[in-house]
Order: C-alpha cells, then structure tokens, then sequence
C-alpha cells in the first residue's frame, strides 16, 4: 500500500487536529484508513481551503461507511439528498436549509439505535463573526474517575427520544420511524479501545434506574464538567473549510450569529456508526 503523504498537526491540547498536504475530493484507500484512525486519537480534523461539489462531498464520505439520510428532508440538497443544508439562506421563498443550527452541547444523532459515527461539515458561506463550532471529548471525564465510580457508571443506561427533540416539529409520519433507543453512558470506542462517557441533553435523555429529576441533574454535571471552558476547541469557520469528527467521545455545538447581517450555507454528511458499547 503506498504510504500516506500529508501531515497532521494536533492542536495544543484535545480535541482536535489540522491535516496539512490532503486534497479530500480525492481520498484513497489508505487515507481512508488513516483519517479513521486518526479521528479515533484527536475526535475533530481540520481540513482548509478544500474545494468540493455536492458529488465531493458525497464521494469522499462514502468511503467511511453508510451514509444516513437526514431525518428532515425538507432540508436536503435536491441533486444530492443525502446531504443536509444547514443556512439561513431563502430562494424563492422557500429556505433552503435549516436556519437554526444546534446551539446546544450534544452529539450527533444519539437518539438512533446506531448512532452517527462520523461526521462531515463543509462551508460554503460562512459568517465573519459568530457561527462558531465547539468542540469538546468525553474521554477525559472516564479517565478522571476513581474505580468505584467507573464501576457504578458501567451500569448506567440512558433512553434517548428522537421524538421529544424535535416535538412539534415532524410529521406524524416522521415521529413513526423513530422509537426510543437505550445506549450505556460507558462507550468503547471500536477502533482504538479507548472508553468515553457517552451522554445526551436533557430534553431527550432520561438516565435509568434512578428517578427523573435525579437523572436530570446527573446530566447537567457530566456536561459541565465536559465543556468547562478550558476543555472547548472554538472553530471559527472560513469558506472551504471541511470538518471531519468521531462522534463517540466528542461533543459539541453551534454559536449564534447575526442572521440578518450574515448568510451561511454549509453542507453536513453523515456516516452511521455501530450500536455503542
Ligand atoms: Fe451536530
């Protein structure tokens, strides 16, 4: 196999890593393997000034595993449907992508029974100010657990609901497809091992075995412990900027920004991963 040509260069403390020297509209096998390993070790990479179609985007994702059709098709490329557009952007009345990105902590598409492994955001048009990305990882906080707790963690599982997310917002057709699923707060990650706490928002997570609002607060620690401040990578994005990230073990959310003064159009794929374990 040849050997891989481009570098990366970790950012000063995790998450996070610049891949240098690679054109992603033209991945081979090894760099394929190599991007999977490497968003494994660093969770987020960050590629610059790549210049990418639709049909890129699409190509070079594919690779990584089966892509996952966006649950709002309202919001999709129309050439390309299983991209999803995330603007502010309207064209003949009609939106052309969801307006309101995540500006929550969370990762991605947790309320699947085979979430979101990876994922790819590409920026078309990208705000100068605000509109940030956040990222933050979960393996840090296992790590930092003494034995009993790891041990008591270990029989944590937490109920996600699609549902309860975007209540008021699906068709009932749309809210059939999705039932709730269960996921431990425990996760392996498959490729290197490596074990994350991973865990949802409140609005749609419900911790089991212990009552309600108890579950609750639990949540609201494990998240501030993971997003205090000094732990955030904020990416602040130019046109052509492709992100790609490991979703076990990383969290993250989007920042506001004048929509009124600023368009934004990116463009999201998503590769769908294993049942966490
Ligand atoms: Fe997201």
């Amino acid at each position: 196999m040849a050997a891989v040509r481009w570098t990366i260069e970790p950012l000063p403390r995790p998450p996070g890593a610049e891949v240098r020297g690679l054109d992603a509209s033209c991945l081979g096998e090894n760099d394929v393997q190599a991007l999977k390993e490497a968003m494994a070790d660093h969770g987020l990479l960050i590629l610059r000034d790549q210049k990418l179609t639709p049909a890129d985007l699409i190509a070079l994702s594919q690779p990584f595993g089966a892509l996952e059709p966006p649950t709002r098709e309202q919001f999709t490329l129309p050439e390309e449907p299983d991209i999803f557009v995330i603007s502010n952007v309207v064209e003949n009345g009609r939106p052309i992508g969801s307006a309101n990105d995540d500006m929550a902590w969370h990762t991605d598409q947790i309320y699947f029974d085979r979430p979101t492994a990876y994922t790819f955001l590409y920026g078309i048009e990208t705000p100068t100010e605000g509109a940030n990305t956040l990222f933050c990882e979960t393996y840090e906080l296992y790590d930092e657990l003494d034995a009993e707790t790891r041990e008591g963690y270990a029989n944590i599982d937490i109920e996600y609901s699609h549902n309860k997310l975007f209540a008021g917002r699906l068709t009932p057709e749309q809210m059939l497809r999705h039932p709730d699923v269960v996921h431990p707060l425990v996760r392996t990650h498959p490729v290197n091992g490596r074990k994350s706490l991973y865990f949802g928002r409140r609005k749609l997570s419900r911790p089991l075995g212990m009552p309600e609002d108890e579950g609750l607060r639990f949540l609201d620690r494990l998240n501030e412990r993971a997003t205090r401040p000094e732990r955030v990578y904020k990416h602040q994005w130019r046109p052509r900027d492709l992100l790609m990230w490991d979703n076990r073990g990383l969290l993250h959310s989007a920042t506001p920004y004048d929509q009124a003064k600023h368009r934004r159009i990116v463009h999201r794929t998503s590769v769908i991963g294993e049942k966490p374990y």
